[in-house]
């Protein structure tokens, strides 16, 4: 069901259309949130024009991240005739219907799709919990899918349900062996196991983990049957007898070799109200990264491992836990919808709630509760471990959820360098070249992101602290933010040709942008002097950034600008940028930075609006989704409301965009679509769009 959505496509505003069939609520994602809960837990399904139809559960199968296939099937059998509910099984064969989907919502945890298959309803939720106050739950890199099913029709309707996965979610080289085993837990939790026959710790091919054990539950009942096989053989079982045979093939094979499925059965009897079966799908890796820290490389565990003996331990807690699960979500849902709803209206809950899952979903916790990591993967751009300026995106809604992640995720860049692992004087651009492998750059032969580094690093340290109360963690690492504030003193008023995080656009002398960064960090650090005691640094740091701070106002706005504003380097009066870095000034409460600058800077944008929003600088047509929310955070309200209008365009956008991928931060503000592939995909700085909700507390 490959169709152009594009030009079929009808767009209602709030509520969607597509096809006259399914409604999509807030909105119409670029691709929808399946299961999504870490680097490696990360199913969606393509809604875009390019290669989805529009974000339909039948009909397509669900993907990676990086549209690499991740199967899951859903059929149903009532009163004897099969409909498919989810994936694209069967293909060809007669007497398979696709169930008529009627609508799509999402919130902030949840994925919810009501469906008709004849005279039956099907309402599959998917549910991919955040605990941003709970480690043990945290830690678990599992996700639901509910499935209710209810009679449309006040009859009574025979009714059997089915459901399998593919073993493409356990590598991404498709010609991997795949070994499988069926089980029941203690707790009466009946799964299929899959794994890797050849485990590759710490490797990934095409982004998938290449290590672990992934877990397909459901609860164990009479009503249950199983089966592992080739796909059309497990499924032509359940469209003929509507069980399934209770074997296992134990003919062990490539992924892609007659594809082996693992499927469960449901005989839901005769049925008029509703009755609901639940799954659990997730992964099982007892060692998650591999880190540089104080006493050479070790391997680190996952954070799971000190809660749980075991995988099956692990995943009946899980599966028990879904009402839990269920009220903690919905809690925290509506927390996000009404405060964004209050800073931002309709439009920031469409654009925060869709970021929610991604950008907690581009974490895992490692270690020990006592000293959790919070590890981050650079998705899709080159898949560093631990990118401080992805990190600084990202952070926003670690603050608004619960500041103490922030930690987590600082811990291992400060532990690494306070070992003396890192040669150069500036912070470090992240903890190695690629996830899982945190170890390091001994060489100091990261990719060179100066001034934007060690601003962030400062910015985000105090935030922290800040939100924390807790000082003591200033102390702990003064010297280096002391060593890393040096830095900024001597390089960032009249930064040297470099790059900054949107290192994508090139390099350049004097940004102006990348100054105030620098500047900010200055700042941060007369605060942190302060919070720590130290008076002469807290006056020499602060006297040092108002001073900065003065002088690249003169450095920064282009000459005889009508309206005024800054420029993208200092002296290129027809150039402007997204003057985002403002957000520390605010959220840190520094005062540093006039409010007429904040002022002019609203007042302008409102004046270089294209069709999905401001470009992020006059190099180019494309911005910046993180970035723009960022701008929205520092905006005024007033008569031109650059707020409002920064926030409702990236919703637009999201209705509109013909990418189909998750949620880009980069885009064309003309078209909508990618500026250059790989695109950039599901990265965890649209955690950024919560930057108004922190910018307002
Ligand atoms: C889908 O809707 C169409 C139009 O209402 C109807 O004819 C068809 O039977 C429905 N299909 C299913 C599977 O319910
Ligand atoms: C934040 O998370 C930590 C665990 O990491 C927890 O101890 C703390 O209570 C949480 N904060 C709040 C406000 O719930
Ligand atoms: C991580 O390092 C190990 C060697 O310790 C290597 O086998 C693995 O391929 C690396 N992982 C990635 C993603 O490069
Ligand atoms: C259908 O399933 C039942 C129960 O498992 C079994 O006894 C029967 O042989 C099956 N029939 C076919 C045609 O597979
Ligand atoms: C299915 O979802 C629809 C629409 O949200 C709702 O009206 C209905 O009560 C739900 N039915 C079940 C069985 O959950
Ligand atoms: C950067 O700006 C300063 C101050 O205006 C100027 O002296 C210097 O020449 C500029 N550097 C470059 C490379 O343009
Ligand atoms: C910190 O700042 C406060 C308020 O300006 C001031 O009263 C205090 O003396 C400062 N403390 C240190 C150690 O600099
Ligand atoms: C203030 O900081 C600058 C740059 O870090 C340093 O050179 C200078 O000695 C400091 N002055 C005092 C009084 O501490
Ligand atoms: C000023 O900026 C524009 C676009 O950002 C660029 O095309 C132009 O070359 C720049 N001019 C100078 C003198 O650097």
């Amino acid at each position: 069901m490959k169709l152009l959505a594009g030009s079929l496509v009808l767009f209602l505003s709030g509520l969607v259309a597509v096809q006259g069939q399914s409604t999509f609520s807030p909105a119409r994602p670029p691709a929808l949130p399946l299961a999504v809960k870490s680097p490696y837990l990360s199913t969606w399904l393509a809604a875009g024009s390019d290669g989805g139809d529009g974000g339909y559960l039948p009909g397509e199968w669900s993907t990676f991240w990086n549209t690499a296939i991740t199967a899951l099937t859903g059929l149903i059998r009532v009163d004897g005739s099969l409909y498919v509910w989810m994936g694209a099984p069967l293909p060809g064969v007669s007497g398979v219907t696709l169930a008529n989907q009627t609508s799509y919502t999402y919130t902030s945890t949840n994925s919810v799709f009501s469906l008709d298959a004849g005279p039956v309803t099907v309402n599959v939720t998917f549910l991919s919990p955040i605990y941003p106050d709970d480690l043990q739950r945290q830690s678990l890199i599992f996700s639901y899918m509910n499935v209710a099913v209810e009679s449309n029709d006040g009859a009574s309707h025979d009714v059997q349900l089915y459901t399998d996965i593919s073993a493409e979610w356990i590598s991404g080289d498709r010609s991997a062996i795949a070994q499988w085993n069926y089980g029941t837990t203690g707790n009466g939790v009946s799964y299929h196991q899959v794994f890797r026959q050849t485990q590759l710790e710490f490797s990934e091919v095409s982004d998938q983990a290449e290590w672990g054990n992934w877990y397909w539950a459901t609860q164990k009942s009479n009503a249950l049957s199983y089966q592992s096989g080739t796909d059309n053989d497990v499924r032509t079982q359940f469209k003929n007898n509507g069980t399934l045979a209770d074997t296992q093939d134990t003919n062990y094979r490539a992924i892609n070799d007659n594809y082996p499925v693992f499927g469960f059965a449901s005989a839901l009897g005769s049925i008029t109200g509703s009755v609901s079966t639940l799954y659990t799908i997730g992964l099982c890796q007892q060692q998650a990264v591999q880190f540089l820290g104080k006493n050479g490389v070790q391997s680190v565990p996952s954070l799971w491992t000190s809660y749980f003996g075991s995988d099956t331990d692990a995943l009946d807690f899980f599966y028990g836990d879904y009402s839990t699960a269920t009220s903690t979500s919905s809690a925290l849902d509506a927390k996000i919808a009404s405060d964004a709803t209050a800073v931002g209206g309709k439009d920031l809950v469409t654009v925060t709630s869709l970021a929610a899952r991604q950008a907690f979903g581009g974490t895992e916790l490692g270690n020990t509760p006592e000293q959790p990591f919070l590890w981050m993967k650079e998705i899709s751009s080159d898949g560093n471990a631990q990118t401080v300026d992805v990190m600084f995106p990202l952070h926003p809604i670690m603050l608004y959820t619960n500041a103490t992640l922030l930690k987590y995720l600082l811990d291992p860049l400060f532990i690494n360098q306070a070992a003396g692992d890192y040669p150069n004087q500036y912070s470090m651009h992240d903890l190695g070249s690629k996830f899982p492998n945190a170890t390091g750059h001994p060489d100091g032969n990261d990719e060179p992101m100066p001034v934007e580094e060690c601003g962030n690093m400062l910015i985000m340290t105090l935030a922290y602290a800040q939100a924390t109360g807790d000082t003591a963690y200033l102390t702990q690492y003064y010297d280096l933010l002391k060593q890393w504030a040096g830095y900024l003193v001597a390089d960032s008023l009249i930064p040297a040709n470099q790059v900054s995080t949107d290192d994508f656009a090139g390099a350049l002398a004097n940004q102006t942008n990348l100054a105030l960064k620098g500047i900010i960090g200055i700042g941060a650090m007369g605060r942190i002097a302060n919070l720590t005691g130290n008076t002469a640094d807290a006056s020499n740091y602060t006297s040092t950034a108002q001073s900065y701070i003065s002088q690249w106002y003169d450095l920064a706005n282009a000459a005889g600008a009508n309206p005024p504003h800054t420029t993208l380097s200092y002296g290129n009066d027809t150039s402007y940028s997204l003057l985002y870095n403002l957000y520390g000034d605010t959220v840190l409460k520094l005062g540093l930075v006039k409010q007429e600058i904040y002022t002019q800077q609203s007042n302008f944008y409102a004046t270089v609006f294209h069709n999905y929003g401001v470009p992020l600088d006059t190099r180019h047509i494309y911005t910046k989704g993180d970035w723009q929310m960022f701008t929205a955070s520092v905006s005024g309200s007033g008569s031109a409301n650059a707020k409002q209008m920064l926030i409702s365009v990236l919703a637009k956008w999201i209705n509109q965009t013909p990418t189909n991928q998750p949620y880009t931060d980069l885009y064309n503000t003309d078209d909508g679509n990618y500026p250059f592939t790989p695109p950039f995909a599901n990265r965890p700085v649209m955690g950024g769009t919560f930057a108004p909700l922190v910018a307002s507390a």
